[in-house]
């Protein structure tokens, strides 16, 4: 048997021998300017379209066996984007904690936000954390949507609080840098999943993705459903993991 590297995250360790199911995926929903545009409509149009595959794609990972499943939704650099367009994403961000929170509690899911909640107004901050805190003892799914987020924020983010709270150099290894991240209480994506056909990982989970399985598919967002779901899944029991070391018959 090989031995784990004491370094190895545990959900590492866990997934070489579950690569059945993914424990964790976390999904890159790109396309939908591109999906909107084809149909002469507006970008923001697509953003409203994606809402229904966000719904479709919990709904089936919730029955699939998986127990995260993390959104980007929105990046540190998306505020670039036309005034119009990020009014638009914010409202849906508004939009789907106060239509979905609700059901989402009923169906046990945890609710958890990755990324940055200073720039966002006071209400929409206050109705996420309202949502966190109430769902925040649910055992079933946990769904991160990863909002004003990029890995490299987060990791300078991290660092300014270890210097913080004076911790000396020498005690920093990879175990307590991953406690002062945002994901402490989640796994490491096994699965990442890019829509619109881009082979880029855009400044998402940089460090929880360091042994991700990545599946880049030319559907859409939009376009996204249980069977295109299906074939990500299919694609990443074919996958062998090997964490930097060989399998056994190499
Ligand atoms: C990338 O497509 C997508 C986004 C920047 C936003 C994704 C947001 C949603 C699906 C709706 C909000 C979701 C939640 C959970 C509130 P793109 O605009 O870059 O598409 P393109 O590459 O075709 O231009």
């Amino acid at each position: 048997m090989t031995r784990p590297s004491p370094t190895q995250p545990a959900t590492a360790r866990q997934s070489r021998t579950q690569t059945a199911v993914p424990t964790h995926i976390a999904i890159i929903m790109d396309g939908n300017g591109r999906w909107a545009q084809s149909r002469h409509q507006p970008r923001t149009t697509g953003h409203r379209a994606g809402i229904s595959s966000v719904r479709a794609v919990i709904d089936h990972l919730a029955k699939s066996g998986v127990h995260y499943v993390t959104l980007f939704a929105f990046s540190t650099e998306n505020w670039s984007r036309p005034l119009e367009e990020v009014s638009v994403l914010l409202e849906l961000l508004g939009e789907a904690v106060r239509d979905e929170t609700a059901e989402l509690h009923q169906n046990d899911v945890r609710i958890l936000h990755l990324g940055r909640l200073d720039r966002l107004s006071p209400k929409l901050r206050q109705e996420i954390q309202r949502a966190i805190e109430l769902t925040k003892d649910n055992t079933g799914l946990t769904l991160s949507v990863a909002f004003d987020y990029g890995g490299r924020d987060e990791i300078v983010e991290a660092t300014r609080r270890i210097v913080a709270a004076g911790i000396p150099a020498e005690e920093i290894d990879e175990s307590l840098f991953g406690h002062y991240l945002q994901t402490p209480t989640i796994p490491d994506p096994d699965l990442v999943i890019r829509t619109g056909g881009e082979f880029r990982i855009s400044n998402f989970l940089l460090w929880q993705s360091a042994y991700s399985e990545f599946y880049s598919t030319p559907v859409h967002w939009p376009d996204f459903d249980e069977q295109e779901m299906e074939r990500a899944l299919e694609a990443f029991r074919l996958r062998k993991r090997r964490f930097g070391s060989l399998s056994p018959e190499e």
